[in-house]
């Protein structure tokens, strides 16, 4: 399912403007990503307009085998990726993303492969053309210091080194400072990591704690994601944490990492994780993965928390919103994960929404009371800056008509709809989409089967029109 969404994708966006951006981007010989099909070198990117270089074409990733050693006093990082890849297409080329570090081997199918360095676009000339259809593994030795990137609204992801390690958070841009990747939610895989760090710290990375060993003053650490994950979604985080095992009597394996300077004003929130869990699978179906927990850094300075994949990511102790927040993000966000980045209310709408029912049903204010609230912001509020359903660009994406009028839309369905058409809409939208990808359009065919309603102009209004809207 996941190989064949960039090319979807592609084709949908070749016909309009916003692929036209292809050639213009693209190195000299590459290919716009609507017409990759019909050649043998991989698109440059994966068809999405707000990061046009983001990801690549031609070939989908099942899985990461990543291998890191990382020295925090230096801030060094070496590493060993083997991309187990299937190619959607005759491949005499393809790029992978990796922003800065440096490619010391490569390997496709064991045999050398010819590589250059362009911008973030590793590209990859394997010795023979790779058969449509193809399963080969690519393996890229590295190293190098990571450095983060600067989002269009200029805040940091990706590798962001503290003073104990690093916090490593990826949305939208960032896994491609610490690992070759096909770098879009559209291509899902699952992973496996092996982080070596000086003894004293912990690596944290995504799913199942598979144990650690220590020799010769370095400790490795295994993780497991088996569940598809977006590469975005991935952390390799380090620092010196109190960490804290158990299992859940749903059987979720819970892993919690927290700097001790944190753990005094973290522990009551995150005691209330394995409750939190429960309502949420109550209200959206089954928890989407066998592992969960947290890792609270301390490392105000980044400034947002990150729904990494079953283990969410805080830069200091979070409050319980955050938490539920980051959590709703299991379901919306990280199971299903969007197509495109211009539908991120798809994932920050349904998360801010769930703090607004957490709170409603937790015996505070009501989700109508927070509607008004926000109703009554004046016409020049930032809130009515842009639709949710049409940021305008990559630096709009975490800006707060994404998150609360995203969730004021999602008010505006339930009132439309009522509960339990509501409720079931939210719950067919996470099973229907489970491990993969969805759109707007999907989910908004999707509101008026179950509802069986006309809500074109409901959404319409919430979604898609500039400025206030006249009637809540
Ligand atoms: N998805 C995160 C959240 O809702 C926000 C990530 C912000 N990322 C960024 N580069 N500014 O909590
Ligand atoms: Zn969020």
């Amino acid at each position: 399912m996941a190989a064949t969404v960039p090319v979807a994708l592609a084709a949908l966006l070749a016909a309009g403007g916003p692929a036209a951006a292809g050639p213009a981007h693209a190195p000299a010989g590459h290919t716009a990503p609507g017409h990759a099909a019909a050649r043998t070198t991989g698109s440059v990117g994966a068809g999405d307009p707000y990061f046009p270089l983001a990801g690549n074409g031609g070939y989908h990733v099942e899985h990461y085998d990543l291998t890191l050693g990382y020295d925090p006093d230096s801030g060094h990082l070496d590493g060993t990726a083997v991309l187990t890849a299937r190619a959607t297409q005759r491949l005499a080329r393809f790029d992978l993303d990796l922003k800065g570090l440096d490619v010391t081997r490569l390997t496709v199918d064991g045999a050398p492969a010819v590589f250059r360095r362009d911008g973030q676009e590793l590209v990859v000339t394997p010795r023979t053309t790779l058969p449509k259809g193809h399963r080969f593994r690519v393996t890229v030795a590295y190293d190098g210091t990571p450095e983060a990137v600067t989002d269009p609204d200029g805040s940091d992801d990706g590798w962001i080194p503290t003073d104990d390690g690093a916090f490593v958070a990826g949305e939208p841009q960032g896994a491609m400072t610490w690992f070759p990747a096909n770098n879009h939610p559209t291509d899902k895989s699952s992973y496996d990591f092996t982080i070596t760090v000086p003894q004293g710290h912990t690596a944290v990375a995504n799913g199942l704690y598979l144990g650690s060993r220590t020799a010769a003053g370095r400790t490795t650490f295994r993780w497991r994601q088996p569940e598809p994950m977006a590469a975005y979604l991935a952390t390799a985080t380090v620092g010196e944490f109190q960490v804290e095992r158990y299992t859940t009597r749903d059987g979720l394996e819970v892993y919690n990492a927290v700097d001790p300077r944190e753990a005094a004003d973290a522990a009551s929130v995150l005691k209330k994780l394995p409750s939190v869990l429960e309502w949420e699978s109550k209200l959206f179906g089954p928890y989407p993965f066998r592992a969960a927990g947290a890792v609270v850094d301390h490392a105000r300075s980044v400034g947002y928390a990150l729904e990494t994949q079953g283990r969410p990511l805080y830069d200091s102790a979070p409050s319980l919103s955050t938490l539920v927040h980051e959590s709703a993000h299991q379901w919306f966000g990280d199971s299903v994960s969007v197509t495109r980045w211009k539908d991120i209310w798809l994932n920050e709408g349904f998360a801010t929404y769930a703090e607004w029912l957490y709170t409603e049903q937790h015996g505070g204010r009501s989700a109508q009371d927070r509607f008004d609230a926000l109703y009554e912001s004046p016409a020049g509020d930032e809130l009515w800056e842009f639709p949710p359903g049409d940021p305008g660009s990559g630096g709009n994406i975490f800006a707060s008509p994404v998150y609360n009028r995203g969730a004021m839309a999602l008010h505006e369905l339930r009132r439309a709809v009522g509960d339990p058409a509501f409720f079931r809409i939210l719950r067919d939208w996470a099973a229907g989409h489970r491990h993969g990808n969805g759109t707007t359009a999907q989910f908004t065919a999707l509101a008026e089967k179950v509802s069986g309603k006309d809500l074109d102009r409901l959404f319409h209004t919430w979604l898609f029109t500039k400025g206030r809207p006249d009637t809540p």
